[in-house]
């Protein structure tokens, strides 16, 4: 599904960053390690890398990353970008000072081991910025996100408090907000919204 739809023309959520990535990723520290989950075509991998920080980016399409690597390339900057599942990527301990996980929906099972990983896999003072779909997403009219029949997919924030308890929120909400992302994130869309950082 996702090779498909990273092998049509164009980027499938623009090469722009998502806005909450954007308005919040100050708070990893500057020039650090950053770990980019899920990334797809590497809108947010290569933002990061044009500020400065040294970027991982996973994700389980070749096609999604091998665009990812030539937009770093049209942007003069590198990115490190690792084909693999998440279900099988390891990431590591007290190695990452940010982790951004954007749109990452992956099954319940698989989410709660990733985050539990979170915990110790960001430095002490190292942040996660997560921005996902919440199913209250069903009820707008925004396209992206899960489709209905995948309800399991969609996060909350009461989810995300239980999974993260091990790191501080400086942002945890749901809101509403118009999304435009390429032509597959657009509208006004219900997500949650996630800074927090390990003490
Ligand atoms: C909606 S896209 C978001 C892409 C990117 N984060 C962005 O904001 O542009 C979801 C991404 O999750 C990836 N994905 C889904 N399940 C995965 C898994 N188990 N392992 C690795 N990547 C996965 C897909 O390949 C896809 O690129």
């Amino acid at each position: 599904m996702w090779d498909q739809r990273y092998s049509e023309a164009g980027f499938a959520y623009g090469t722009e960053p998502n806005d909450f990535l954007r308005s919040e990723y100050a708070r990893i520290p500057k020039g650090g390690r950053v770990l980019c989950l899920a990334e797809g075509e590497g809108r947010n991998a290569v933002f990061l890398a044009k500020h400065g920080y040294v970027v991982t980016a996973v994700d389980q399409s070749s096609v999604g990353l091998a665009k990812a690597r030539r937009l770093a390339s049209d942007h003069g900057v590198e990115i490190s970008a690792i084909v693999a599942d998440l279900a099988d990527y390891d990431l590591g301990h007290d190695c990452w000072d940010g982790i951004v996980s954007i749109s990452a929906h992956v099954p319940p099972g698989l989410r709660k081991k990733l985050h539990n990983q979170v915990g110790h896999a960001l430095t002490v003072g190292g942040c996660l910025i997560l921005e996902a779909y919440t199913e209250r997403q069903l009820e707008t009219e925004g396209i992206g996100g899960p489709p209905p029949s995948s309800a399991e997919l969609f996060m909350s924030l009461s989810g995300l408090q239980s999974e993260l308890v091990t790191l501080d929120f400086m942002i945890g909400r749901e809101r509403v907000r118009n999304v435009s992302e390429g032509k597959h994130h657009q509208g006004e869309s219900a997500v949650v919204q996630v800074l927090a950082c390990r003490g």
